[in-house]
C-alpha cells in the first residue's frame, strides 16, 4: 500500500488529508467527533469503505468521555452519536452499514447483564478495528477476485477514486489494478479528472504514479472519444451504494461512462464490497444523492470560473441502471446477471 489510509493511533483517528494531495501529504490526528464529521463533510477523508471505518471510530470519539453511569442511558449516547454521524453524507452504503454495526454492539447486550458503560467503549472500539481490518480483507479478496478478468496488457478507464484512499487499505477498483500488476501483468489506467473535486487527478493518479503505474489522465469529457478511438480493454469503478437489483450509485459521471462503455462494446465492472450493497433498496432511483455545495462547481481550484448569480445543480452522485453493468466484483467473487437473484446470493452466502 501506497499510504495507510487511516489509522488509530494513541485514542486519535489518523487520516491523510485528502483535500491537500496531490501538492501535500498532509496527516490529521483527530480526537473529537465533532471534528470528524467535519472532515467527513469536507471529504478530508472520503469514499464509501473508508466512510465507513472513519464513522465507526467515530463512534468511540463521540462516547469516551460519558459520564453515564448505566447501560441505558449509555446506549442512548450512543445512538445519538451515531444518529450524528449518520447525518453526514446521506449516500454511501458503508457510513451507515458501519453506524448500524456500532449501534448493535451495545444494543444487543443483555439489559440484565453485568457489563460497565467502560467496558463498552472497549467493546466498541474493538467492534471498530474489526471493521477496518475486515474492509482491508475484503479489498485484498476483491483484488483476487477481479483479477482474474485483467489480461496482460490491458488498458483500463476508471473514474474518481476507488483506491486506497477511498478505503481502509488496497481499494476496490484500484485493488484489481495493484493484484494485476503484482501477478506480472502489464496495465495501462486512463484516469478521468472527476470534476467537480478532481478525485480522478489529484487522487487516483497520485496513488497509481506511487504505485509505478503507468497513467493517462484525462478530462471527464474525453472519455467517450477515448473509447471510440479503441484505446480502452475495460472500465472498472467502483460504488458507493447498490441497490438490490444492481442499480448502482457512484461518483458523478459513472452513468455517462457506461452508457459509452455500452455504445462502444466495452466491459463495464464495478468492483465493491457487499458492505456497499443494499438489500433493503430494491432499486437505484431509492439511493439518497448528496447534492453539494455550489462552489464546488462555480470554482476551480480556488478560483472563480462562473460568473457570479449563476444557477447551478451539482449531485455529487448517479445512478447506473444494472443493464450496463457486466459484472459486480465482490470479496465474495464475480457477480453476473441476473443481479436481482445473484446479488441476493451473494449476500446470504457471507452469513
Ligand atoms: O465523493 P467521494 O469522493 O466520497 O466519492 C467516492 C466515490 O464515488 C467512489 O468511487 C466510491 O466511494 C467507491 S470507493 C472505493
Amino acid at each position: 500500500m501506497p499510504v495507510n489510509p487511516i489509522e488509530w493511533e494513541e485514542g486519535k483517528v489518523k487520516i491523510i488529508d485528502q483535500t491537500k494531495l496531490p501538492h501535500k501529504l498532509d496527516f490529521l490526528y483527530i480526537d473529537r467527533v465533532e471534528d470528524l464529521r467535519e472532515a467527513i463533510r469536507q471529504m478530508k477523508i472520503r469514499g464509501a469503505p473508508a466512510l465507513g471505518v472513519a464513522a465507526a471510530f467515530g463512534v468511540v470519539l463521540g462516547v469516551k468521555e460519558s459520564k453515564a453511569k448505566d447501560m441505558g442511558s449509555f446506549q442512548e449516547e450512543v445512538k445519538k452519536v451515531c444518529g450524528y454521524l449518520q447525518s453526514s453524507r446521506p449516500t454511501a452504503k458503508n457510513l451507515f452499514w458501519a453506524l448500524d454495526r456500532m449501534y448493535r454492539v451495545v444494543s444487543e447486550v443483555d439489559a440484565g447483564g453485568n457489563i460497565s458503560p467502560d467496558e463498552l467503549k472497549q467493546k466498541l472500539l474493538r467492534e471498530a478495528f474489526r471493521i477496518m481490518n475486515e474492509d482491508i480483507n475484503c479489498n485484498k479478496a476483491i483484488g483476487e477476485n477481479g483479477s482474474f478478468l485483467i489480461n496482460d496488457g490491458d488498458v483500463i478507464l476508471t473514474h474518481c477514486n476507488a483506491g486506497v484512499l477511498a478505503t481502509a487499505g488496497y481499494g476496490t477498483a484500484l485493488s484489481i489494478i495493484y493484484k494485476a500488476k503484482g501477478e506480472g501483468k502489464r496495465v495501462k489506467v486512463y484516469v478521468d479528472e472527476t470534476r467537480p473535486l478532481l478525485q480522478g487527478a489529484r487522487l487516483t493518479a497520485w496513488e497509481l504514479l506511487r504505485e509505478g503505474i503507468e497513467v493517462v489522465l484525462i478530462c471527464d469529457s474525453m472519455a467517450g472519444e477515448v473509447m471510440r478511438e479503441g484505446k480502452i480493454d475495460k472500465v472498472i469503478v467502483g460504488a458507493d451504494r447498490v441497490a438490490a437489483n444492481g442499480d448502482v450509485a457512484n461518483k458523478i459521471g459513472t452513468y455517462s461512462l457506461a452508457v459509452l462503455a455500452k455504445e462502444n462494446e466495452v466491459p463495464f465492472y464495478v468492483a465493491c464490497p457487499l458492505s456497499t450493497i443494499d438489500i433493503s433498496i430494491p432499486l437505484g432511483e431509492r439511493i439518497p444523492i448528496e447534492i453539494r455545495d455550489k462552489r464546488e462547481v462555480t470554482f476551480f481550484c480556488g478560483k472563480r470560473c462562473a460568473p457570479e448569480g449563476v444557477k447551478v445543480y451539482n449531485p455529487a452522485f448517479d445512478i447506473t441502471p444494472s443493464g450496463y453493468i457486466s459484472a459486480i466484483i465482490t470479496e465474495k467473487g464475480i457477480c453476473y446477471p441476473p443481479y436481482k437473484q445473484n446479488l441476493y446470493k451473494f449476500f446470504h452466502r457471507r452469513k
